[in-house]
């Protein structure tokens, strides 16, 4: 079976004819994978696929305090961090894998932080959630760079994604991205300036910055693995204004075509 990394160079994973120690460690890996996805229907703070949360997630949280989310989560690094930093805030990690979840979910509950809660969903989907207005902000950190042009649409600064974060942030809140990918770094750049998108903050190495603040300071699980091996993460702080004009799609396209065309 055949896989792509984040470099698109495939990469064998599991075959039967893999050494029997490779086969148990799969295994007990497997097993965890199971025991975790297990124990998170059991933690209050990990709401999976829920009905009826939209506009309710004051009644989740107690409080009618504003809400960020840190979409691609992982292990919610961000959500538990900032959770920490801003208790007069709450603090929603959304990710498909419950297995990552599990990770940040524990600490918020071993911490105590109320403040603190992961949406189990296909981000597709986190639109079915959260009520227009709902959102105050939006930490998007280190996600999946979608290389290959024909995945450009996976990018979770799609204009289709924006569009999707559109219908529940509040007027002027704030996206932030936080990846070690310099393609989406430069993708998001581009659909920033093309749909005239206010842009807030531009870091292109975050940490040859003067007094770098403590919030861009939150090392997450991939940003510690360093897979670009750029040396740089880079960061950027925008708002939506208004709708995406759906015209500038073609355009958007167009010039992804052209990149690929000229490597
Ligand atoms: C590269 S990891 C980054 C995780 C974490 N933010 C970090 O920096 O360690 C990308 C994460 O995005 C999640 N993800 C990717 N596409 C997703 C989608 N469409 N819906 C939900 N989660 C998604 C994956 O499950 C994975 O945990």
């Amino acid at each position: 079976m055949q896989h792509y990394n984040r470099f698109n160079s495939p990469t064998t994973v599991f075959s039967r004819a893999a050494p029997v120690k490779l086969r148990f460690i799969f295994a007990v890996v497997g097993q965890k994978k199971l025991i975790r996805f297990e124990e998170i229907k059991g933690f209050s703070n990990v709401l999976e696929f829920p009905k009826e949360i939209m506009g309710n997630w004051s009644r989740h949280f107690g409080n009618a305090n504003p809400i960020v989310l840190e979409l691609a989560c992982g292990k919610g690094e961000y959500a538990v961090g900032l959770g920490e930093r801003y208790p007069q805030m709450n603090f929603i990690g959304v990710d498909i894998k419950g297995n990552r979840i599990w990770r940040g979910a524990k600490t918020a509950l071993e911490k105590g932080l109320g403040n603190v809660a992961f949406l189990r969903t296909q981000i597709d989907q986190v639109g079915e959630y959260f009520a227009p207005a709902e959102v105050n902000g939006i930490w998007i950190t280190f996600p999946d760079p979608q290389l290959r042009m024909s995945k450009a649409k996976k990018r979770l600064t799609h204009p289709k994604f924006l569009r999707i974060y559109g219908q529940f942030l509040r007027p002027g809140g704030e996206i932030h991205l936080k990846t070690d990918s310099p393609a989406l770094y430069e993708f998001t750049r581009q659909v920033v300036s093309l749909y005239r998108l206010p842009l807030l903050e531009d870091v292109d190495d975050v940490y040859a910055l003067p007094g770098v603040s403590p919030d861009l300071q939150i090392k997450t699980h991939y940003e510690k693995l360093d897979i670009a091996r750029s040396n740089r993460v880079h960061y950027l702080r925008f708002t939506l204004d208004g709708e995406l004009p759906v015209e500038k799609d073609e355009i958007l396209k167009q010039l992804l075509r052209e990149q690929e065309a000229t490597g």
